[in-house]
């Protein structure tokens, strides 16, 4: 039995799991063709959950899905079509899974982009902004029914602690008055999922519904797809500076997200920011660990949520 008290930065999702019973769990996990969202729904799958995997993707996310299904004997795996980068498809989606599901228990926000040329979603948003941030704004608001259903139920928000790179900008959210940079573009977008889950959170918790925001850790995997020679110069530039920038394995950075979805440690508190398998501190000067305070503001949070609300054309009375 893994000893709790020592979870951290090598502790994998198996680990998290050990002697947790999932059977009665209903699970969805965003952009679960790649990297980290096919660990995570593949671990919670092992230990009983019934999960549904989304894809743009439908091929892959078939092919996926049946992996699981065959290494882990679980074979209530299902998967469903998705592109962030649309509200068309987020509602098509959306009413999808509530016709398929009426209860939800564990949502993981996992699909996201890095780093990626200046762009814009089918809807006109920045693209990091809008499929990061704006497009899990709108899914998970639309799947409340769902997670109230399935209450006591938990949604996790994959961050990263490129958070620190940069606040929400209110005042230019697409770039178009100070040029864009991509990876201020993706740090503001990394803030933006941390603020949802706290306004969510605060929205939610007396309703059973706790959300959490999550750093993985650093791990190789299809995330860096939009990087140049000039990028990963910088970041390696920055992981010296850091010094202690060990990368992780899958398993190990898809760990804190299976944690945050089912530690019972948890269990009374929502709304922080998690890494290493354990809720981390507020630090505004570390640039190796720590939640920016700019990030947990509430005040902060609500404005964003109204913006995004206005952006997205839908109104929420969560
Ligand atoms: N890896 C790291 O070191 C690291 C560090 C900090 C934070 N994170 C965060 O962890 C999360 C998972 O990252 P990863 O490393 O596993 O990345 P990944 O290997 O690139 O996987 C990303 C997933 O998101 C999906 N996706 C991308 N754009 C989408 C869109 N517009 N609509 C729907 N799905 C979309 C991808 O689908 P396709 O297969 O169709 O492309 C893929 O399934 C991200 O939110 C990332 O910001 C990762």
């Amino acid at each position: 039995m893994s000893d709790r008290s020592n979870f951290g930065h090598d502790t994998t999702t198996d680990q998290v799991l050990e002697g947790i019973d999932l059977t009665e769990a209903r699970a969805l996990v965003t952009g679960a063709t790649a990297g980290l969202g096919v660990e995570t729904a593949r671990t919670l799958a092992a230990h009983g959950a019934a999960v549904t995997l989304t894809a743009r993707n439908m091929a892959r996310g078939e092919e996926v899905a049946a992996h699981i299904r065959e290494t882990t004997g679980n074979q209530a795996v299902d998967v469903m079509e998705l592109e962030l980068g649309s509200l068309a498809s987020i509602r098509a989606f959306t009413d999808n899974y509530l016709a398929h599901h009426d209860s939800l228990n564990i949502l993981v926000n996992n699909a996201g982009i890095m780093a990626c040329s200046e762009g814009r979603t089918a809807d006109g948003f920045e693209l990091q902004f809008g499929t990061n941030h704006l497009g899990h704004f709108l899914m998970t608001n639309r799947l409340l029914p769902a997670l109230l259903a399935g209450a006591p139920s938990r949604v996790v928000a994959l961050s990263s602690r490129a958070h620190h790179m940069s606040p929400v900008d209110f005042d230019d959210l697409d770039f178009s008055r100070r040029g864009y940079n991509k990876w201020v573009a993706y740090g503001q977008s990394k803030t933006a999922n941390i603020l949802f889950a706290v306004a969510l959170d605060a929205r939610l918790r007396d309703r059973g519904v706790r959300v959490y925001a999550v750093h993985p850790g650093v791990i190789e995997t299809e995330l860096g797809r939009h990087m140049d020679e000039e990028d990963r110069a910088l970041i390696n530039a920055r992981a010296e500076q850091i010094g202690n920038w060990t990368l992780k394995s899958t398993a190990a950075g898809a760990a804190t997200s299976v944690y945050a979805a089912t530690a019972p440690e948890l269990e009374g508190q929502g709304g922080v920011y998690l890494e290493d398998c354990g809720v981390a501190p507020i630090e505004n000067e570390s640039t190796s660990h720590g939640v920016r305070a700019y990030a947990l503001e509430l005040s902060t949070a609500e404005r964003l949520w109204e913006v995004s609300e206005q952006l997205v054309g839908e109104s929420f009375s969560a």
